[in-house]
């Protein structure tokens, strides 16, 4: 009886350790990705060597004056579900160059209220609208112009 129980405990023990070994395994799989490496650099200060292809650059808070930084927070808010500050398109076209690819009032409109710019029959709102299946941008029609310069210019100096 008494080894019985003595193997009993032993597999316990085995078992546990087993389990250990699985859960420490899919923790490890899932706690490496890039996007994580990156974020540690940013925490560290460490710039991304700009030779590395697997880190993108990320641009540290001190290059940004104030009013960038405020365009920052409203775009991570607001924005980064649908928009890359590259050329990759999510669920909306990627945002690098947009400042020279449209004038200043008409982003403002935009952003405002873009579905209002489509429905004034600006053809190329209208021309962008189609090329994205008709999805509709939400309208910030609570930001003031001043907002929504400051995150053109946070895309300005972000963009890659
Ligand atoms: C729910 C997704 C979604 C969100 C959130 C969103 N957009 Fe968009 N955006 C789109 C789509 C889709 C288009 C393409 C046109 C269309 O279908 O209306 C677009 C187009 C644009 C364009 C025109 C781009 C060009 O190439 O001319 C600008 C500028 C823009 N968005 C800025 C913003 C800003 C700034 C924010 C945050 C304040 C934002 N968007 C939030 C989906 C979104």
């Amino acid at each position: 009886m008494q080894h019985i129980r003595q193997l009993q405990t032993a597999l316990t023990i085995l078992m546990g350790a087993l389990v250990l070994l699985i859960i420490s395994g899919i923790v490890l799989i899932y706690s490496y990705s890039p996007g994580e490496q990156t974020a540690v650099a940013a925490s560290t200060g460490t710039a991304p060597r700009a030779d590395d292809p697997g880190q993108e650059a990320t641009v540290q808070p001190a290059a940004l004056d104030e009013v960038a930084q405020a365009g920052k927070s409203l775009f991570n808010n607001n924005c980064t579900v649908c928009h890359s500050l590259g050329a990759e398109t999510l669920v909306g076209p990627g945002l690098k160059g947009l400042n020279q690819r449209r004038p200043e009032a008409w982003l403002i409109s935009w952003i405002k209220n873009s579905q209002q710019v489509i429905d004034s029959g600006d053809q190329y709102a209208v021309t962008l609208f189609n090329k994205f299946n008709k999805t509709p941008m939400p309208a910030y029609t609570d930001f003031s112009d001043d907002q929504i310069r400051s995150i053109l210019k946070y895309i300005e100096v972000a963009g890659q």
